[in-house]
């Protein structure tokens, strides 16, 4: 969910609708906003897209200089308009992101004292709380103290009180928040990213704090009550937002700009003048020495962490375990010293992958995270951080994230293996030589958009696809998969070639198209055999291999989609971009919302 409050000089609804635009990203269930005019609190909340509530806001405008603003992605409570945010009771209203875990007990105990709940979120308990302190008394900054040390789970939150037209509360425990400086104005956001048109001065809630805000004053406190001082830095968000051009979806678009964001991101990894791979800052540990490197991610980051498990094994010879966040963080598993926790990102506030770095630093784990905002709490929250320089990504289903993921996680394993001796400097200088001429590769890659696009009509009547691969084209299968189910609701399972004669082989029939990611790489041989078995089970079998892969391919009933010849260690970069593609020519033939698809978050801020 995304949070934003404005104490302004002018009407703030407008404001707070921009602000929920840039937000959006972290959810587009419903979306609403409380602002305060003559000492009354109102509000205006709306199902669906933010669109409705503009709509409604148009037709029925809200006054008021002081507000606050919200975005959801339902946990609680379908998402409908009563249970949109923001919640009120009597005089208090509230926007809130995560989840209060003992909300049941609380609520139990409110409905007691006689207070009537109109919805099932775990937010109305905690405006019902804030109002029952001040029914016995207690004034605005005190109920809230007192409330806040009642809350259990991961949550921010953003409160405003009718009558009480120069002060707004914000307090983060698990989810971020921010404050923004203006000129006689004040700002509250979930990121520095919703803050960025209206100012770069920002300063951060660090774990536990809660503020209170007037116009003119920032005043933290931490969790022990206690006031405490908090630096402002100046944020780097873009103000721009960014918007389509010529495309049709920003899906669309991010997967075109792959050529061009990932040569941005390699050239802060890679000395191509040199043919070597260097870091620009300092390593805070050395890849020398360390015993083993626990990768964890959720979704496509996850898919990610997969490739670079193979990666990293061979180049340079580390275990890896690869986990997906929310598993990880709970299977406790025992950690050694001289261990390197690596985290997965694109926004760098996925509420799992954080949870599973702050278990690692509890673990003495070295902390490093790959992530595309710098700015953002896993960034904050780690030793290192290695950016990729994919721009802002629009799109719910990450395209130009991943694929600049790969590339960064493609040159530390080059890195860890020539610091640990298993790759040499010649071989280097090969691997170089194959980043180097990975834009080009994605550049001829995209020019297979036309036969994809021509299959999108065959694939958006079918029920179920399977996604098979070998080696790292394996976890490109299970991504494929992914954004095929995301984007246009058809069923789709990635799994491994070898495997597909011990279940799924069961499943095929004529109505199940099978997706085959096979270069011709040393595998090549042993995926055509699960080929064939497809084959002779009437299975469709639409394959994505490269020019020689093509040339050897004698199955008759067929599609053949044609990458370039590319070395194999980047391989699984170039073959991202066909499932991309195939993904999203299907959705978009199909007419579904490709950029926000139903039930998804594009930062999913809860665990
Ligand atoms: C959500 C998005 C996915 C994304 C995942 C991880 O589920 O819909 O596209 O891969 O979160 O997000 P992150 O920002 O941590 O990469």
């Amino acid at each position: 969910c995304g949070i934003v409050g404005i104490l302004g000089k002018e009407a703030v609804a407008p404001q707070l609708v921009d602000a929920l635009k840039r937000l959006e990203y972290r959810g587009y269930d419903s979306a609403g906003v409380a602002t305060i005019n003559q000492n009354k609190l109102d509000r205006r909340r709306a199902a669906g897209k933010l669109r409705n509530l503009e709509q409604l806001l148009s037709e029925n405008p809200l006054p008021g200089t002081i507000g606050i603003g919200h975005t959801r992605w339902a946990t609680h409570g379908i998402p409908n308009e009563i249970n949109a945010h923001p919640h009120q009771a009597g005089n208090v209203a509230a926007v809130h992101n995560g989840i209060i875990e003992n909300f049941r007990e609380l609520r139990e105990e409110l409905t007691a004292k006689g207070h009537k709940f109109e919805t099932e979120t775990d937010t109305e308990t905690v405006v019902h709380l804030i109002h029952d302190e001040m029914q016995a008394g207690k004034r605005p900054i005190e109920a809230v103290s007192a409330v806040l040390g009642r809350l259990e789970g991961a949550f921010s939150l953003a409160i405003i009180f009718g009558g009480e037209e120069d002060l707004m509360i914000g307090a983060r425990r698990g989810s971020p928040l921010a404050v923004g400086h203006g000129d006689g104005e004040m700002y509250l956001g979930s990121d520095s990213f919703a803050l960025a048109p209206f100012t770069d001065e920002v300063t951060y809630l660090e774990e536990g704090d809660w503020v209170v805000l007037t116009r003119r004053t920032a005043t933290f406190y931490n969790e022990d009550n206690m006031h405490v001082e908090r630096q402002a830095t100046t944020a780097l968000a873009s103000a721009n937002i960014v918007d389509k051009g010529n495309y049709k979806h920003f899906m669309e678009k991010e997967i075109h700009e792959q050529p061009e964001v990932i040569q941005h991101t390699l050239a802060h990894y890679v000395d191509f003048a040199n043919g070597t791979v260097r870091f620009k800052g300092k390593l805070p540990f050395d890849f020398a020495s360390l015993n083993r490197i626990s990768l964890s991610a959720c979704g496509t980051a996850y898919y990610a962490g997969v490739v670079a498990k193979y990666w990293f094994e061979k180049l340079a010879r580390i275990p890896v375990d690869m986990d997906v966040a929310s598993e990880f963080r709970y299977r406790e598993m025992p950690m050694q010293e001289n261990g390197l926790a690596l985290f997965i990102s694109q926004s760098g506030e996925t509420a799992d992958t954080l949870a599973s770095l702050r278990y690692c630093k509890q673990e003495g784990q070295h902390i490093a995270s790959i992530v595309n905002v710098p700015e953002s709490t896993i960034a904050r929250e780690s030793d290192v951080i290695f950016p990729t320089l994919a721009g802002a990504e629009i799109g719910v289903a990450s395209t130009k994230a991943f694929t600049c993921q790969l590339s960064v996680l493609l040159a530390l394993a080059i890195m860890a293996g020539r610091a640990r001796g298993t790759i040499s400097a010649g071989e280097e200088q090969a691997y170089v030589k194959a980043l180097s001429e990975l834009p080009k590769f994605i550049r001829q890659a995209l020019k297979a958009d036309n036969t994809i696009a021509d299959l999108a009509h065959e694939l958006s009547k079918v029920k179920h696809v399977l996604y098979l691969g070998r080696g790292t084209n394996f976890p490109l299968a299970m991504e494929g998969a992914l954004k095929l189910k995301e984007i246009s609701y058809i069923h789709a399972e990635g799994y491994a070639a070898g495997e597909l004669k011990h279940g799924p082989i069961a499943l095929i029939d004529e109505t199940m198209p099978v997706v085959v990611i096979a270069p011709d790489d040393s595998y090549y041989d042993k995926t055509v055999s699960n080929m064939q078995e497809v084959a002779a089970r009437d299975g469709r079998i639409i394959l994505i291999t490269d020019e020689s892969g093509a040339k050897k391919n004698a199955l008759e009933d067929s599609t053949t989609i044609v990458m370039p010849t590319v070395p194999d260690v980047i391989a699984p970069i170039v073959f991202a971009l066909p499932v991309q593609m195939l993904a999203y020519y299907t959705a978009n033939f199909m007419g579904t919302d490709v950029d926000q698809p139903r039930n998804l978050a594009k930062s999913v801020t809860v665990e």
